[in-house]
């Protein structure tokens, strides 16, 4: 009995926002492998935390100050296992706008890995936000590769980029591969643009381990509200549940390579891990339109789809009660949008030996049935 309350007692410790620590207190332990997250609140940064803490990793994670929890994912993620691990998990404010601070963060951590997850990273959003979106997603990583150079630790850190099949955006071939060039197609593309080379720079002009994983759309039960397949499952599950009539979307066509980001964690740890830094293209090698999401979401729950119309007027209808259930609304329409992505990673498979897990209807399933 004693237990339990210590543990419930120690879990509203933890999960409050004394979880953060402050650097000025943070001890480092030379004997513990120290990898730091920038972005760990995010979907990938979840994944990746559990991954690490499991290989046996301290785990730094920047977080941001907002005024509601931002650890959400992080918490529900890690649940019970949060206890066990926080002993090595340590959060620590930082923004990567802030070149001073994500200098003070490298420089007292010294990681032997850095990720940098962090970024505004929709893709409407940066047309409505590009130099904001141009300040965290380009400027912040070259805060982050020159805080590495200037501590010293230019030949000891190992860096990894995430980088993103937005890159390719007009794409001038099929299937894309690290060869494509590549053409961006909004203020995010082009932000990631500069980050991909500014690290490609690093490892080329100082001869640092720093690496860009080039990845394709990867979701998951985290993945953010706003985001096309979270959108899709939230709204099929209310339509199920009987809490609205009716899901609204914006480009029906668009194709995507979808993959699990527990899957692409994975390829961020094993590029860190090879003799040589390279970049990386993470994909299935497989692609759907957002309606094939749409149709393989509802069949989940037993509704088939048939669409009807064209452009703006195209619906689909509910085949058992005739009732139309998704519309389309140019609210959610791009300034220039991004037709299709499909990746080849056969470079990833042969070097890293990686290999998505999760099927496409596979991803869906858990999706939804976690919005259930
Ligand atoms: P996400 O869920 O949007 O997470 C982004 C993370 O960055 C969050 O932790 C966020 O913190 C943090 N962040 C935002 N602005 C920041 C700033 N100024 N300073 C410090 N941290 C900041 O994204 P994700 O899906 O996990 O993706 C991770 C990374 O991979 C992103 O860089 C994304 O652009 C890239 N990427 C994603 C995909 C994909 O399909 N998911 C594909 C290719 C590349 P808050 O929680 O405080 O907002
Ligand atoms: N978000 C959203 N909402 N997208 C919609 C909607 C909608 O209601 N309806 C249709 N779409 C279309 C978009 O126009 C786009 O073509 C496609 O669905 C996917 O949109 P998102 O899920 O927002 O993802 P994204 O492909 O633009 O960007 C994601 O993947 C990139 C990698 O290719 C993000 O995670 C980026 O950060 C990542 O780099």
């Amino acid at each position: 009995m004693k237990n339990i309350l210590f543990s419930i007692a120690y879990l509203v410790t933890i999960f409050a926002n004394d979880a953060v620590d402050s650097l000025d207190q943070v001890g480092i332990n030379d004997s513990e492998k120290r990898a730091l997250i920038f972005g760990i609140t995010g979907q990938d940064g979840t994944y990746l935390t559990k991954l690490l803490l499991e290989k046996g990793y301290h785990v730094y994670g920047s977080i941001r100050r907002t005024s509601l929890d931002n650890l959400k994912s992080l918490k529900h993620y890690l649940g019970s296992d949060f206890i066990t691990y926080k002993k090595n998990i340590t959060l620590l404010y930082c923004d990567i706008t802030d070149g001073v601070g994500v200098y003070r963060l490298i420089n007292k951590i010294k990681p032997h890995e850095i990720y940098n997850l962090a970024a505004q990273s929709h893709v409407k959003v940066s047309f409505e936000k590009p130099a904001y979106t141009c300040q965290v997603d380009a400027l912040g990583t070259a805060h982050i590769l020159e805080s590495i150079y200037s501590s010293g630790l230019g030949d000891f850190t190992r860096f990894y980029q995430a980088s993103t099949s937005e890159l390719f955006g007009l794409v001038q071939e099929i299937p894309q591969s690290e060869i494509t060039p590549f053409y961006p197609r909004s203020p995010y593309g082009v932000a990631k643009l500069y980050s991909y080379w500014i690290t490609k720079n690093y490892r080329e002009s100082y001869n640092m381990y720093a690496c860009n994983g080039i990845l394709f759309n990867h979701e998951s039960p985290y993945r953010g509200d706003n985001f096309v397949t979270k959108v899709i499952v939230k709204g099929v599950a209310a339509i199920k549940k009987g809490e609205i009539k009716k899901l609204e979307l914006g480009n029906l066509d668009s194709k995507r390579d979808w993959g699990h980001a527990k899957d692409y964690v994975e390829a961020m740890w094993l590029i860190l891990q090879q003799d040589i830094p390279e970049d990386f293209v993470i994909a299935t090698g497989e692609m759907h339109t957002v309606r094939e999401f749409v149709e393989t979401a509802f069949k989940e729950v037993g509704i088939e789809i048939i669409w009807k119309g064209t452009g703006i007027d195209e619906v689909g209808i509910n085949a058992q009660t005739d009732e139309v259930v998704v519309s389309v609304n140019p609210r959610f329409f791009r300034p220039s949008e991004v037709d299709l992505l499909l990746g080849n990673p056969k470079k990833a498979e042969e070097k890293l030996g990686w290999k998505r897990k999760v099927s496409f209807r596979g991803l869906v399933k858990e999706m939804l049935n976690f919005e259930l």
